[in-house]
C-alpha cells in the first residue's frame, strides 16, 4: 500500500458545496488526499472563495480569453501535470469537456451527477426526474468520458420522491447524500476498493468488441 497521499484537483463552477465536503473530509481526517488545486471557470464563484478560506491553491480562468476550449484545457492540464494530479474530481463543473482533459485523464476523472444514470444526463437533472414523475431518483458517481454524463459508474444512492417535491425540496435531500458519497467514493479509489484500472479496462474492451463484433 502506498504511503504518499493521493493528489487531486476539484474543478467547480458555482456554489461548492461538493468541493467543500470533499475538503472537510480531508481535513477530518477520513480522506488520504491532499487537494493540490482547485479549477474554476467563474472567478466570482462561491467555491473560489471556500478554496481561499481552506488554503487550496485556485486556477481561475475566464473561457472568453482563450481561442478554443482546447486552448485553455492545455493550460489546465499544464497545471495539473506541474502539480502531479492523479485524480481529477468534477463537482459542478460546468463546461464540455475536450479530448485535450478526457484523454489525458481517462480512467482518472470522476463526476457527481444528481440521478441515478443513464436516466436523466445533462442539466437540471433534478426537474428531468421530477418532469417524468419517476418515484425514485438519486446521485452517481462516474469515470469520465467523451460523452455527456456517460461514463462507466462507480457508485449510486437512490432516494424516494414524495407527493409534492419541489426541484428544491429533492436539491435539499440530493445534497447531503452526495456531501456523503463523494469523499466515500474518493477514499474508496484510494484504497484499492474501487479499481480505476480495471474499470477502464474493462469498458476500453467493451468499446473494442462494440465496434469490432
Ligand atoms: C451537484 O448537485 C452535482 O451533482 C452537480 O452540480 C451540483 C454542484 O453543487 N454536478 P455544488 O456546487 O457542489 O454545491
Amino acid at each position: 500500500m502506498r504511503k504518499a497521499p493521493f493528489r487531486i484537483a476539484v474543478f467547480a463552477s458555482g456554489s461548492g458545496s461538493n468541493f467543500q465536503a470533499i475538503a472537510d473530509a480531508v481535513k477530518a481526517g477520513r480522506l488520504d488526499v491532499t487537494i493540490e488545486l482547485l479549477v474554476c471557470d467563474r472567478p466570482q464563484a462561491k467555491v473560489v472563495e471556500r478554496a481561499r478560506e481552506a488554503g487550496i491553491p485556485v486556477f481561475t480562468f475566464n473561457p472568453k480569453e482563450y481561442a478554443s476550449r482546447q486552448a485553455y484545457e492545455q493550460e489546465i492540464l499544464r497545471q495539473l501535470q506541474d502539480k502531479q494530479v492523479e485524480l481529477v474530481v468534477l463537482a459542478g463543473y460546468m463546461r464540455i469537456l475536450t479530448e485535450v482533459l478526457v484523454e489525458a485523464y481517462w480512467g482518472r476523472m470522476l463526476n457527481i451527477h444528481p440521478s441515478l444514470l443513464p436516466s436523466f444526463p445533462g442539466l437540471h437533472a433534478v426537474r428531468q426526474a421530477l418532469a417524468h414523475g419517476v418515484k425514485v431518483t438519486g446521485v452517481t458517481v462516474h469515470l469520465v468520458d467523451g460523452g455527456l454524463d456517460s461514463g462507466p459508474i462507480l457508485a449510486q444512492r437512490a432516494l424516494a420522491i414524495e407527493n409534492g417535491d419541489t426541484e428544491e425540496d429533492l436539491e435539499k435531500r440530493i445534497h447531503p447524500i452526495e456531501h456523503d458519497l463523494y469523499p466515500q467514493v474518493i477514499q474508496d479509489i484510494v484504497q484499492g476498493a474501487i479499481d480505476l484500472d480495471r474499470i477502464a479496462k474493462d469498458h476500453n474492451s467493451t468499446i473494442d468488441r462494440m465496434n469490432n463484433p
